[in-house]
C-alpha cells in the first residue's frame, strides 16, 4: 500500500483522532486550564508512541513540551518538526455556532478552537509520517518532534528548554506548519514572519472613582487621557509617531516587492471578507507590504470606568490598555518597548500617573528564499497539493523560530496548510477538510523529498 492509499483508508479514524486532540481545552493563557494542557500533552505523547515514536512529556518552567523521536540512520538528514498544542482563549463564547471544544464538521470545515492554529496543522505531520511508517516500515529521514504548550503566550520557557537540550534537538532543518496558504488554490512557502513586542499601559487618576458632577472639569479623567495618548501614537500618514521606532527598519528589497506583486491579491475580495468598506494603513505601502513587512502598533483591548447596564456618572480612577507592536527583522522588542514607554511618559499630562508593563517579545525572522531544503519543501507541496507553492511572508509571529536559528543554528521551512479566513484567534475557528487532507499528503511526501538533500 502507498502512504496516500493508507491516508485514504484511514480518513474517518484520522478525523476522529483529530477531534480527540481538539477536545482538550488547552488554553495556555489561563491558569485554570493547567490540567487540560497536561492531559493534552500526555495524550499527544501516547499517540506518537502508538505510531512508533519514542516520546516523553518534558517539564519546562511552564506548560510541558511533548518530545518524540524516530531515528533511522545517522547518515540520513534529521528533521525537527515544531508545533504547538496550546490554543488561544475561545471567548467571546456567544459568537460560536458550535462549542469551541466540541469539534463539529459543517460544509467541509472542521470547527473548533485550535482546528488550524495549531493542532490541525501539527496533526498533518503526525499523520503524514504515520502513513509512511505504516506502509514502508520505516522513514527515509530521522525525525524529532518538539510540540510546545506556550506558543500563544510568547513561548516564554521554550528558549531555555532548547538551550538545555541542544544535543537532543540536534537536527539539519526545522519544519513548521503554523501559517497559511496564500489562497484556497495557491499553497505557499513563507520566507519571513514579523516579531512582536507586548505591553500593558496603565493610567492612574484619583485614588477612587469620584462623582463626575462634583469633580468633572477639575481633574483629569484617566479614560480621556488614555484615549488621547493612544491617538497620538500614529501620525496622519499612518506611520508610528514614537521617536526612533523605524531606526532599524529596512526598506523592502526589490526581490521582495516583485514576489508580492506577482501574487493575485484582490483588494475588493479582502475588504468583502472582512466586512469593511475601505482599507487603512501606512502611506506608500501596499496592503501585503503593510501586513507582512512593515512594523505596526495596535491596541488589543482597552478598559476603564463603568461598562455595566445603564448610566453611572463617574470619573474613573484608572484606565488601561494592552498594546502590541509587530516588528520586522532587526528590531529589538526590548528596545521598542522602552521607546514606547519613554514616549508615553513624555506625552502624558502631569495630572495622571503612568505605568507601562513590558511583557514578552520576539524578533521578526527571515528564512532562506532558496537552496535545496526549500526546493524539497516545494516538491512535497507540489505532490500534496497538485500545484507548486508561491513565496510569501506573514504578519503573525512564531516566537521560537528566531531562537532555532540563534540557539541551534537551524533554518526553518514554514509550510502553511491554513487559510486566511480560518478565523484563527477568533470565534468559529475552522480547518477546511480539504486542507487537512492536502496537508497530510504533503507531510507524507516531505520525508522523501527531504531525504534527497543530504
Ligand atoms: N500561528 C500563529 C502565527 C501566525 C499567525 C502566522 C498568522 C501566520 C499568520 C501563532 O500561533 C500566533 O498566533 N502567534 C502569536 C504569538 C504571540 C502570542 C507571541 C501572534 O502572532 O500573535
Ligand atoms: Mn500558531
Ligand atoms: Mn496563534
Amino acid at each position: 500500500m502507498t502512504p496516500f492509499a493508507y491516508l485514504k483508508n484511514t480518513e474517518k479514524q484520522r478525523l476522529e483522532e483529530l477531534f480527540t486532540f481538539l477536545e482538550f481545552p488547552s488554553v495556555s493563557a489561563k491558569s485554570e486550564h493547567k490540567k487540560d494542557l497536561n492531559n493534552c500533552a500526555k495524550w499527544l505523547s501516547a499517540h506518537l508512541k502508538k505510531i512508533g515514536f519514542t516520546s516523553k512529556v518534558m517539564p519546562t518552567g511552564g506548560h510541558p513540551v511533548v518530545y518524540a523521536e524516530y531515528m533511522v540512520d545517522k547518515s540520513k538528514p534529521t528533521i525537527l518538526y515544531y508545533g504547538h498544542y496550546d490554543v488561544q482563549p475561545p471567548e467571546p463564547l456567544d459568537l460560536w455556532k458550535s462549542q469551541p471544544f466540541k469539534p463539529e464538521v459543517r460544509a467541509g470545515y472542521i470547527y473548533a478552537r485550535g482546528a488550524t492554529d495549531d493542532k490541525g496543522q501539527t496533526f498533518c505531520h503526525i499523520k503524514g509520517l504515520e502513513s509512511v511508517i505504516k506502509t514502508t516500515g520505516t522513514l527515509p529521514v530521522n525525525v524529532k518532534f518538539l510540540i510546545e504548550g506556550e506558543e500563544e503566550t510568547h513561548s516564554e520557557n521554550l528558549p531555555k528548554f532548547i538551550r538545555k537540550n541542544k544535543t537532543m534537538l540536534k537536527a539539519d532543518i526545522v519544519v513548521v506548519s503554523d501559517t497559511a496558504q496564500f489562497s484556497r488554490t495557491i499553497p505557499a512557502v513563507t520566507f519571513g514572519l514579523r516579531g512582536i513586542a507586548s505591553t500593558e499601559v496603565f493610567v492612574y487618576g484619583p485614588k477612587r472613582d469620584v462623582h463626575s458632577g462634583s469633580f468633572g472639569g477639575a481633574i483629569a479623567n484617566p479614560v480621556n487621557v488614555l484615549c488621547s495618548m493612544v491617538a497620538q501614537l500614529h501620525k496622519s500618514d499612518g506611520s508610528i509617531a514614537i521617536p526612533g521606532f523605524y531606526s532599524k527598519v529596512k526598506k523592502p528589497t526589490a526581490w521582495e516587492r516583485k514576489q508580492f506583486k506577482k501574487l493575485p491579491f484582490k483588494e475588493s475580495a479582502y475588504k468583502k471578507a472582512l466586512g469593511i468598506s475601505a482599507l487603512h494603513g501606512e502611506k506608500g505601502f501596499t496592503t501585503l507590504e503593510r501586513s507582512w513587512i512593515r512594523p505596526t502598533l495596535d491596541v488589543n483591548g482597552i478598559t476603564g470606568g463603568y461598562q455595566g447596564e445603564g448610566a453611572k456618572t463617574i470619573i474613573p480612577s484608572y484606565a488601561s490598555c494592552k498594546i502590541t507592536m509587530r516588528l520586522v527583522p532587526d528590531m529589538d522588542p526590548k528596545d521598542i518597548c522602552n521607546k514606547l514607554e519613554k514616549f508615553l511618559k513624555k506625552i502624558a499630562p502631569k495630572s495622571v500617573r503612568i505605568k507601562v508593563d513590558k511583557h514578552g517579545g520576539a524578533k521578526g525572522v527571515n528564512v532562506p528564499t532558496d537552496g535545496p531544503w526549500l526546493d524539497a519543501a516545494a516538491e512535497a507541496i507540489k505532490i500534496g497539493f497538485g500545484v507548486g507553492p508561491v513565496f510569501m511572508k506573514e504578519g503573525g509571529s512564531i516566537p521560537i523560530v528566531g531562537d532555532f536559528k540563534e540557539i541551534l543554528g537551524l533554518d526553518t521551512l514554514l509550510i502553511g496548510f491554513g487559510q486566511n479566513d480560518d478565523n484563527i484567534h477568533s470565534p468559529n475557528e475552522r480547518f477546511r477538510i480539504r486542507d487537512f487532507e492536502r496537508g497530510c499528503k504533503t507531510a507524507a511526501a516531505l520525508p522523501d523529498t527531504l531525504a534527497k538533500v543530504k
